[in-house]
């Protein structure tokens, strides 16, 4: 249902003051003003150490206690299961190297399956591990971006104690048959992590639904600032290994003094998720849609990477014939969008993404992302047609 009133409604705007229309919330959210507003006492008056005995770090403790709940409700699990982290680097990084460590001390086998479309925190520290011993397995996408459950049910062996698969790709916002491929984690005994940094925004994420024994949930993509992630810990999966030991805090799994204004604001996120993510979502689809069937019209061979159907709402992935990524951005000031060819600043490598979906390093060149997200309106999508067009005309 398109929602017509809506660009009214929209008080924030993140690209005010003349900046490019914005279009990459894969790369980052905006923080909402109101998890600012409830995130700023934690950082004036409520300014305690939540292990403090006295009023001062009980009321930052009761902070962190609401967000736990808002957290641990919005993806179905129990505060408990909780344990709050400074990114999803720092997640993911806990649930595969805590885990696989916690595992091997138990006398467990040495074998981990990941896809072959992760995110390069969980490719990098499964390189990491590799090194350290451990054997890892990357499972094969399809052209159409997901995984196949026959193909991920092939990979293990008798020895694998842990697999990781995103719930939703970061660059062409495929969602992966979690339930599916977690129903053949679960028949085996083998420890299930996704990384669902760009789930909770638009799609449901609920892990006993998705049957995931860890997930990843990171504050700078769900409109919480940059810094703040949490890790759902199954009640009955293995306790990972703690990677920062210190002063004990989130019961032994993860020292340090807790960023009190970033998990409150993580938890604020959480609520008005929860509260609003159908409606969000349906908006940014209707946005979508609108914005490819335009693009299409004026661009008819292009071409969009990964799953329509089984994709995050915000995501646009396409390939553009005729004129590079590079191009684009220089003849389309008004719009700040991402190359899909070199997703992480710097790299000059073709996205081992695009690779993954069988792109040449030529196509791959010629690809850009397209990120939608609570911000953006009918009027950015207009002008985001109009600008794309005519710069791949020029
Ligand atoms: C899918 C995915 N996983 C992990 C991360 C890393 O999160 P952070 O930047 O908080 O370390 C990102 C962010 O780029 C992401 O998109």
């Amino acid at each position: 249902m398109p929602h017509p009133d809506h660009d009214a409604d929209v008080a924030f705007r993140p690209d005010g003051g003349g900046r490019p229309v914005y279009l990459d919330y894969q790369a980052t959210t905006p923080v909402d003003p109101r998890v600012v507003d409830a995130m700023l006492p934690y950082l004036t008056t409520e300014f305690g150490n939540p292990s403090s005995g006295h009023c001062y770090g009980r009321a930052a403790r009761a902070g962190v206690d609401r967000a736990r709940r808002e957290v641990a409700e919005l993806i179905g699990a129990d505060p408990a299961e909780i344990v709050f982290t400074a990114s999803g680097t720092e997640s993911n990084h806990l649930a595969l190297t805590g885990t696989a460590q916690a595992v091997r001390a138990a006398g467990g086998g040495n074998h981990i399956v990941i896809s072959a479309i992760e995110h390069p925190a969980t490719q990098e520290t499964c390189d990491r591990l590799g090194r350290d011993g451990f054997e890892i397995t990357h499972v094969p996408v399809g052209p159409d971006g997901r995984v196949d459950p026959r193909l991920f049910a092939a990979t293990l062996r008798p020895e694998t104690i842990l697999a990781s698969i995103m719930l939703a790709n970061n660059e062409i916002g495929t969602i992966q048959p979690l339930e599916q491929l977690s129903a053949i984690t679960r028949d085996r005994g083998i420890v299930l992590h996704s990384d669902a940094a760009q789930g909770p925004a638009t799609i449901d994420v609920d892990v006993d639904a998705l049957g995931v024994d860890l997930l990843t949930v990171v504050g700078h993509k769900m409109y919480a600032p940059k810094g703040v992630a949490a890790l759902y810990v199954r009640s009955r999966a293995p306790r990972p290994q703690p990677q920062l030991v210190g002063g004990g805090q989130e019961r032994g799994l993860r020292a340090s003094t807790e960023n009190v204004p970033g998990i409150v604001a993580l938890g604020a996120a959480a609520g008005i998720a929860r509260q609003e993510q159908p409606a969000d979502a349906a908006r940014i689809l209707d946005l979508r849609v609108r914005l490819l069937d335009g693009l299409a019209d004026a661009m008819p061979d292009l071409t969009v990477n990964g799953s329509l159907t089984h994709r995050i709402p915000g995501n646009l992935n396409l390939t553009i014939p005729g004129v590079t990524a590079a191009e684009l951005m220089t003849k389309a000031p008004g719009l700040a969008f991402s190359a899909g060819s070199a997703c992480h600043t710097g790299d000059p490598a073709p996205s081992p993404v695009l690779a993954a979906i069988g792109l040449t390093g030529e196509e791959a060149a010629h690809t850009v992302r397209l990120g939608i997200g609570r911000y953006t309106t009918s009027a950015d999508i207009t002008a985001a047609i109009t600008e794309l067009s005519a710069a791949a005309r020029r």
